[in-house]
């Protein structure tokens, strides 16, 4: 298949303020250069084609919610197993209602606080979304992105967009345009191309289906934040907490968090304990597999920047197999803080569950 490659990087919120409210002629020109893309992109979407686009978290991989072959097409992009559900975006909060008809007031709370954003909630479906979205589950996963292309995509298309993220099946999740185009280029009809993507890991997934609502995959929304909104406890799904054999064996609420996702193709480590040992067992590990022609990465991040970490994880990971190292060597962040127990979540699959403790 031929891609189309378009950069839509010059829609922002400044160069939009800047034409809307200024009419600055050299915004306006970049604003409906980038807007004409995205006009073409979603009568592609009409006519059942694949987009991947940006969005705030990651790069998605979209088709018409309710063009079942369409849909069915993502899968086949991806080489991933259909029975995983997909998320569908939406453009304005009031479109909830077109694929859920149980809104409660708790969903609409956390629609009001955090959308557009990284919050995927899982609600009963209606019965007009196929079962090719939702992996047959008798739920939807819905979020509102907040990226101008993502919203002004899905708005223009005049349908909900079901997108799981735009990485080939096991690969990191793409956050820059290079990586969407070595994962895709050829296998979809358009690749929107904009700025890298702010957060950089996927959006937090709650269960609202549930009482009290269960988070089923973290994110950089976390449950406090959750639970302070609507004034209830969140629960966690107990596959999040477990390590190793374990979570392999549990059985996750959300599907996708089962297959061995988010992984780079060196061999992976996480160090886990205090600073100076993590330091001494690094050195350690670092010359004695050098001096048997093994080369090593190393993915640290800094203690008190998780946002900085979870904006560069999957690029850094990406990097490290570019570089064709044979292991990365990864040190664990604090599971405490509400973002590094979602980066942890990640580090953990891409790592395989091998973890050592110093
Ligand atoms: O940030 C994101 O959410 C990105 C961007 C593109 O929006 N999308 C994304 O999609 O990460 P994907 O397909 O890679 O992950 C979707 C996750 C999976 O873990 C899936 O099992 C879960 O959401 N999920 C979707 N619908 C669900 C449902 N009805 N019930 C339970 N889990 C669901
Ligand atoms: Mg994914």
């Amino acid at each position: 298949m031929n891609t189309k490659i378009l950069d839509v990087s010059g829609l922002t919120e400044e160069t939009l303020q800047r034409a809307q409210a200024f009419h600055e002629p050299m915004a306006v020109d970049i604003v409906e250069g980038a807007l004409e893309k995205i006009r073409e992109a979603a009568s592609v979407l009409q006519r059942g084609g694949l987009v991947v686009f940006p969005t705030e978290t990651v790069y998605g991989i979209g088709a018409d919610a309710f063009n079942e072959e369409a849909v069915r097409s993502v899968y086949a992009a991806k080489g991933r197993p259909s029975d995983n559900p997909m998320i569908v975006h939406i453009a304005r909060a009031s479109d909830t209602a077109l694929l859920s008809e149980r809104l409660s007031p708790e969903i609409v709370k956390l629609a009001d606080a955090f959308w557009p954003g990284p919050l995927t909630m899982v609600l009963e479906r209606r019965k007009e979304v196929p079962d090719c979205v939702t992996g047959g589950l008798r739920t939807v996963g819905v979020r509102l992105p907040d990226s101008l292309v993502a919203v002004e995509l899905i708005r223009l298309a005049g349908t909900p967009v079901a997108a799981p993220s735009a990485n080939l099946s096991g690969s990191p999740s793409p956050t820059k345009p290079e990586h969407v185009i070595a994962d895709l280029d050829g296998k979809v009809d358009i690749i929107l191309t904009g700025q890298d993507c702010r957060v950089g890991i996927e959006s937090t997934v709650v269960d609202m289906t549930v009482s009290p609502p269960q988070a089923l995959r973290p994110g950089i929304i976390t449950c406090d934040d959750i639970s302070e909104l609507i004034g209830q406890p969140v629960e966690m799904d107990p596959a999040l907490l477990l390590r190793g054999a374990g979570a392999d064996a549990g059985i996750p609420r959300a599907p996708g968090m089962k297959y061995r996702h988010y992984a780079p193709k060196a061999e992976m480590l996480v160090l886990e304990g205090g600073r100076e040992k993590v330091r001494t067992e690094l050195v350690r590990l670092k010359a004695l597999n050098e001096g048997i022609g093994r080369s090593v990465g190393l993915l640290f991040f800094d203690e008190r920047e998780y946002v900085r970490a979870a904006h560069d994880f999957y690029a850094r990971l990406r990097a490290l197999d570019e570089d064709g190292v044979d292991l990365i060597i990864a040190g664990a962040l604090s599971e405490e803080d509400g973002l590094g127990f979602a980066l942890m979540n990640r580090m953990m699959k891409a790592a395989g569950y091998n973890i050592v403790r110093v």
